[in-house]
């Protein structure tokens, strides 16, 4: 038997503490490594880090371990799962009719944050593409999750948050969320990135979609595909009578419980908006370079550049949770290269609610 060591247990300071304390946080030693890629093949979760987000793992070819990603986090059946792969030789292994883009696509990009869509083998359970004939798949580039998959075979995994809250950037939010639910989650440190992989599916062999914007921006995309068209669902609400390209569009997403308000401006009529909210239970979200001594509300920075504000984005919302702020008024970012996907994120955050000023 593999001995577990050092093992830790963290005094969970969540906004909604969980049942039983049974889950075991791993640090990341070879050993610990080597027992997570166990339970994978034995059809266990594992929460794992990614360059990302965390991920909640599981073996992709495994209808039942699949299955048990869905409880833990509460997702609708329909919603598909990643699956992550070690090497290119694998997609022959689970996907068809690939189209040669892709390759090109997976030379530029890979190991990294890009998922793309293609059509499934029956090696792959539709209980892990949500009934779709469709697979997403990604190589990702964390060194942890790199071995697990070695070790372990093709990992499906969503991000590692209970269905419709903000996406897992560190060990401890995976633990917040899924403490007792799951067995085990590796601690591999704040993931670098901070908002999940760029989704993209293929209209043709010219023509790429984006699904989800990414760390892999549009202009990055632009340079290996002729044409990259943002799927409209990305900046607006779906209308009613469009089926969504992707499952993960039509459902709540990313929200904290408290309400999150998008506020597009410049600083001063934020402020003079904010002077309109409730002192005690409104957090404000803000640049680093904004100015603090005009804030009227308590606030919380997330970064200045994109970049930061990726890595930075989701830890603010759970902060204010774990702050009891009923409302979030967020400095809406710029939708620019990665600034697209923290937009994204706030936009589903808020459930559309944007205020132009
Ligand atoms: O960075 C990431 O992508 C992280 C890490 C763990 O790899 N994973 C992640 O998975 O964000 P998840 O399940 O939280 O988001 C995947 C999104 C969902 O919105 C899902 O609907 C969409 O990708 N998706 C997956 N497979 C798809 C498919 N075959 N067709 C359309 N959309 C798909
Ligand atoms: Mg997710």
């Amino acid at each position: 038997m593999l001995l577990l060591q050092p093992i830790r247990r963290l005094s969970l300071l969540c906004s909604k503490i969980s049942k039983m304390e049974n889950t075991v946080l791993l640090e990341a030693s070879d050993e610990n490594i080597r027992y997570a890629a166990e339970l994978i093949k034995q059809g266990k979760t594992v929460g794992i880090p990614t360059e990302t987000v965390y991920g909640l793992g599981a073996d992709a070819l495994n209808p039942h371990a699949v299955k048990k990603i869905f409880e833990a986090k509460g997702r609708p059946g329909d919603n598909p799962l990643i699956v992550h792969i070690y090497d290119i030789d694998t997609v022959s292994l689970i996907a068809h009719d690939v189209p040669e883009i892709f390759f090109r696509l997976a030379e530029k990009f890979w190991p990294g944050p890009l998922t793309m869509i293609v059509s499934k083998k029956s090696i792959i359970p539709y209980e892990t593409s949500g009934g779709l004939d469709t697979v997403g798949i990604r190589m990702p580039s964390h060194k942890i999750m790199r071995k697990l998959i070695q070790l372990a075979g093709p990992i499906a995994a969503p991000s590692a948050n209970r269905s419709g809250y903000p996406s897992p950037t560190s060990a401890h939010h995976v633990m917040c969320d899924m403490n007792g639910i799951i067995p085990a989650v590796i601690d591999g440190g704040e993931s670098r990135f901070g908002v999940e992989s760029t989704v993209i599916s293929f209209d043709d062999e010219k023509t790429v979609r984006i699904l989800r914007p990414g760390s892999v921006t549009k202009q990055m995309l632009e340079k290996a595909a002729e044409k990259v068209i943002v799927d409209e669902a990305i900046l607006n609400e779906l209308d009613s009578d469009r089926t969504a390209p992707s499952p993960g569009m039509k459902y709540k997403h990313y929200s904290p419980e408290a309400n999150v308000v998008l506020v597009e401006g410049n600083f001063e009529s934020f402020c003079r908006l904010a002077e309109k909210y409730d002192k005690e239970s409104t957090y404000c979200l803000i640049f680093d370079n904004d100015d603090i001594s005009k804030i009227p509300c308590k606030f919380m920075k997330y970064g200045s550049g994109s970049d930061e504000q990726a890595h930075l984005v989701f830890s603010r919302l759970r902060e204010a949770d774990k702050l009891h702020a009923e409302t979030v008024l967020v400095r809406a970012p710029s939708a620019d290269g990665v600034g697209l996907a923290v937009y994204n994120r706030l936009l589903r955050a808020s459930g559309f609610e944007v205020i132009r000023i």
